[in-house]
């Protein structure tokens, strides 16, 4: 019978220390390596923690191979065609779809905790005009917590669901208002009537005062369809395991700091262009681009060691056959492509990226596939939301990962405070 150990021999002593090999429920193993330091005096060395698990978790399932996504065991593509993003929020919280009375239940707690308190509606008119939404965004999350400093002992059930359901409910309300700063117009205040996502676009495109909004075509009323490209949007960010912002998410929650903080350093981390900020330069990069006769030669840069250019919104970390979110997203692309204008030059340089690089030997050699931030530039850009609000749109959809990673990681009494070792090389 096969053993499930790994052993380690030290070709330098000939020590060698046995480890148990750990089974996932979906066929991943990890090694047990906690004793490592112990038994050997040394330790791991895995910067970016390419080959290191740092926590056991039952929130979301991915096989990068196989391009396979699932939040609480249910398919990503199961979710984002059936069912919206509000009960993708409560599967993630609860481990189940809601039945119809929880949902509607759950929707209006939502819309009535969306309203932001006075004081912080005030925070806003100290940042400068020109201030980067997601930056706002961070700051406001992280004064969201001078007003609930009564939640840092959470331990019940209903307790870590009411700070939730108010970050889930509040994060809309803070992006549109960031937005809205930035313009140098008037709030708009959430409207109880609205469920979650057309609450949201009509606090970033309302008319102070009227039913009117403010679109680049003139005055519109917010379409359907839409709502539903956005609502797909957000589920698909909803969570996404273990990546760099949720890593800091759990790493704050290791030191016992305020829950809101945590998430406000979520959005710092995913703010950088290698994380949620490259579904902005998909954009920057393809207007930088200009036209479809330029294609080439960015790709030849893309594609020279001696050059940093990088095509945004191809590779992953994780996936390394196709990312599943952006297959979903390409196929609404198409079906919106009629209804909401997406013929532009910005859509021909994007096709012609696309159409290259999957036929390029460099991208897939190194499974370089278009990922969901190229998709969600596009569409975004389709529904006129202006670039800076592509990331704070990545952060409505994630903070419900963020916050079911951060009760997840209290609940387990196995979690010890963040803090990886080095190997000293210096004086
Ligand atoms: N364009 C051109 N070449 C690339 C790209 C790219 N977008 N991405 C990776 N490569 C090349 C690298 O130069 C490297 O080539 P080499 O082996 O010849 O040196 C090889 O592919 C591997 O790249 P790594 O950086 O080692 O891959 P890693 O897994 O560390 O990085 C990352 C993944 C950060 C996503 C990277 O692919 C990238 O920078 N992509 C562009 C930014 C982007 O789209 N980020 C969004 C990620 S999805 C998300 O966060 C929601």
């Amino acid at each position: 019978m096969k053993k499930n150990t790994m052993t380690l021999t030290n070709n330098m002593t000939g020590d060698s220390y046995e480890y148990k090999i750990l089974e996932g429920t979906r066929g991943s193993c990890v090694v047990d390596i906690r004793t490592f330091f112990a038994d050997s005096g040394m330790f791991t060395y895995d910067p970016g923690f390419t080959a290191t698990a740092a926590c056991e978790s039952t929130v979301t399932f991915i096989d990068g191979g196989k391009g396979e996504l699932r939040y609480r065991g249910i398919a990503i593509e199961e979710l984002a065609n059936n069912h919206t993003y509000l009960e993708t929020c409560f599967l993630l919280l609860n481990s189940r779809l809601p039945s119809e009375e929880e949902l509607y239940k759950f929707d209006l707690e939502i819309r009535h905790r969306a309203f932001l308190h006075e004081g912080l509606r005030h925070l806003f008119n100290a940042f400068p005009d020109n201030a980067h939404p997601m930056a706002t965004l961070s700051a406001a999350v992280t004064a969201l917590s001078t007003f609930y400093n009564d939640h840092l002992d959470m331990t019940h059930e209903e307790e870590f669901l009411e700070m939730a359901h108010r970050i889930i409910s509040k994060m809309p309300t803070i992006a549109a208002f960031a937005y809205r700063h930035s313009l140098g117009i008037p709030f708009i205040q959430p409207d109880i009537d609205l469920g979650f996502t057309k609450n949201f676009l009509t606090m970033m495109r309302a008319y102070p005062g009227g039913k009117m909004h403010l679109c680049a075509n003139g005055h519109e009323d917010i379409k359907d369809v839409e709502v539903r490209a956005l609502d797909t949007i957000f589920t698909l960010h909803a969570d996404h395991e273990q990546n760099a912002s949720t890593t800091v998410v759990r790493g704050v929650a290791s030191t016992g700091a305020h829950p809101y903080v945590a998430i406000s350093s979520g959005i710092s981390a995913l703010w950088g262009r290698a994380h949620g900020g490259a579904n902005e330069s998909v954009i920057a990069q393809l207007e930088y681009i200009g036209s479809v006769e330029n294609v080439e030669a960015f790709i030849k840069r893309a594609k020279d060691p001696d050059d940093d250019f990088r095509l945004m919104g191809f590779g992953h970390r994780v996936y390394k056959n196709f990312d599943p979110r952006a297959k979903i997203l390409k196929n609404l692309q198409d079906e919106l492509r009629e209804e909401l204008n997406l013929d532009t030059e910005l859509m021909a340089i994007a096709r012609k990226i696309e159409e290259i690089a999957l036929s390029d030997d460099y991208f897939i050699s190194r499974n370089l596939y278009p990922n969901i931030d190229f998709y969600t530039g596009i569409i975004l850009t389709a529904l006129q939301i202006p670039k800076s609000m592509f990331t704070p749109i990545f952060v409505i959809g994630r903070t419900v990962g963020w916050i079911t990673q951060w009760i997840e990681f209290k609940k387990d009494k196995t979690s010890k405070i963040a803090r990886p070792r080095q190997l000293y090389i210096g004086e």
